[in-house]
């Protein structure tokens, strides 16, 4: 196999907005990448830290003028990464391939304005790869039948048409997630397959 880069460990981030299936995916690619010998650590925003769970109180139970309110979030969500720093840069230095669901990039396309959010997120590690799985709002809302939390459509939306924006100005890799479970994963694994030549 021709491999594309010799890096010593990856940094790798699944993007796209709710519903679009990035915690399964990102547990997909995860056993395969230890399938293949890697060493791999599954990390996700926001994080299980308090700060994390401040949010996710946050996001459930809106209190403020929507304005406010993602500001408010976008300093968490760039203090939550922040505890991530140490974590990504050790794996790093192991070796370890770190499969992120979120990163900064998340904040990119659902917080404004875009220079402050690149301010206050300049500590942050910015992944070496990011795969934006692309869905339709509508086929993503359909994933959230039932529970509580959606965004609403429009917003939505917006936020998807800024991860397009964002993947094409920075060469992120897009993939259809309006389809099957394993298709999309086929096609995540094809992008990942010819950096394997790190793990060996
Ligand atoms: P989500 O991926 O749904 O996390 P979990 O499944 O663990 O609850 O993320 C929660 C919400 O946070 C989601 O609507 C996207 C939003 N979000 C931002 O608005 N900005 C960010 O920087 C991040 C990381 C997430």
């Amino acid at each position: 196999m021709l491999y594309l880069y010799k890096l010593d460990s990856m940094y790798i981030c699944i993007e796209g907005i709710d519903g679009a299936g990035k915690t399964t995916q990102c547990k997909l690619l995860k056993d395969w990448l230890e399938e293949n010998g890697c060493r791999t650590e599954l990390i996700g925003e926001p994080t299980q830290s308090p700060i994390g769970r401040l949010i996710r109180r946050i996001l459930n139970e809106p209190s403020l003028p929507d304005d406010d309110q993602q500001k408010i979030l976008g300093l968490l969500f760039a203090a939550d990464r922040l505890l991530l720093k140490d974590k990504i840069e050790k794996a790093k230095d192991e070796g370890t391939i770190i499969v992120s669901d979120r990163c900064f990039y998340s904040s990119m396309a659902y917080q404004e304005p875009e220079d402050w959010i690149i301010e206050i997120n300049k500590f942050a590690i910015k992944p070496d790869i990011v795969i934006v799985l692309d869905i339709n709002p509508e086929n993503a809302q359909r994933r959230f039948e039932g529970l509580e939390r959606f965004e609403d459509r429009s917003f939505l939306e917006r936020v998807r048409k800024k991860y397009l924006r964002i993947a094409e100005e920075n060469g992120f890799f897009i993939v259809d997630a309006n389809r099957g479970v394993n298709i999309i994963q086929d096609d995540i694994r094809r992008i990942i397959a010819p950096y394997l030549g790190i793990c060996r």
